[in-house]
């Protein structure tokens, strides 16, 4: 770990990407390169009770799985990416909590000399529209996008708005251990509503072969057929990174599984880049973040 608990992990790791990002962009004739945090927070790391309260209301079977964290004034997303040297041309922070949007409009007085851009709507109606009102390699405009969602909050269809863009590199947390690998029961036997959730995330009902077998058992009447969990966290990690190569040009093949104290995975750290001619270096940079301990 990079020190610090997962969460702080988690931000060292995309910091190192956002300078070799800016370092290697400074270079090229872009018209902009912008750093786009779609769950931008309000700047600093507050995860606090209300923040669980949140996540184990949106289903509550979560109960637990992440632990409090008990510092403060350490620095979100958002403040880490504007203090990132050389700078990016543009900053855009989308956050949806009223509250925290109005702490969150304060980096603007604090780093007065950005071009900053705040939205305080839902961010995947907002990447959306940013990815798919403009043509972004026309304009010879790139981004680096950050996913950072407490669950389930990203559909597919937002992913695959962004890769269509061909121009943004996206960083996601995607919630494997704290939602998907909960919902997977031993025995197959998934609510409908759970099931759906899935398949919105992941943009597919074809999870449910891949992660389910059908074994033959003797019971007591004979052979009988039963529905098996095969599915764990390295295979589902697989299954997610194949997934986001069937839409991204270049994927990072070894994303990072983060985890609280208590050794529960409960986040997968996935890379995935959108441009053909950009990616084989950006896949490097990423790959060798993603691998260090
Ligand atoms: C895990 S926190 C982000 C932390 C932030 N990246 C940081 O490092 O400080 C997730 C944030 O997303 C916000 N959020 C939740 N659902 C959202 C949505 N649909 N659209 C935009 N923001 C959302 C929450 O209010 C919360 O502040």
């Amino acid at each position: 770990m990079f020190g610090g608990n997962w969460t702080t992990d988690k931000l060292q790791r995309i910091r190192k990407y956002l300078v070799a990002y800016t370092t290697i962009m400074r270079k090229q004739n872009f018209k902009q390169y912008m750093y786009i945090d779609a769950f931008a927070g309000t700047g600093w790391l507050t995860l606090k009770q209300n923040e669980q309260s949140e996540l184990q209301s949106e289903l509550p079977l979560f109960a637990g799985i992440v632990e409090q964290d008990s510092k403060t004034n350490l620095e979100g997303s958002a403040r880490i990416a504007l203090q990132v040297e050389p700078r990016f041309t543009k900053y855009i922070f989308v956050e949806k909590d009223k509250k925290r949007f109005e702490q969150l409009e304060n980096i603007k007085l604090e780093f007065p000399d950005r071009d900053i851009s705040l939205s305080n709507s839902d961010a995947n109606m907002f990447i959306r529209q940013i990815c798919q009102n403009q043509n972004w390699i026309e304009k010879r405009e790139r981004a680096v996008l950050f996913l950072d969602p407490y669950g389930m909050q990203v559909p597919w269809d937002t992913v695959a708005a962004i890769a269509q863009t061909q121009a943004i590199d996206l960083w996601y947390l995607f919630p494997i251990g704290v939602a998907l690998n909960r919902l997977l029961k031993k025995k197959g036997q998934i609510n409908e509503s759970y099931r759906q959730k899935i398949d919105i995330i992941i943009g597919t009902n074809e999870w449910y072969n891949v992660f389910y077998e059908e074994r033959k058992q003797l019971g007591l009447f004979g052979e009988e057929l039963d529905i098996v969990k095969v599915a764990n966290f390295d295979s589902i990690k697989q299954y997610f990174v194949g997934r986001l190569k069937t839409i991204f040009p270049g994927v990072a093949d070894h994303p990072k599984l983060l985890y609280n104290s208590k050794n529960n995975p409960l986040y997968l750290l996935c890379f995935a880049s959108g441009n053909r001619r950009g990616s084989p270096t950006a896949i490097k940079i990423a790959q060798d973040i993603l691998r260090r301990e």
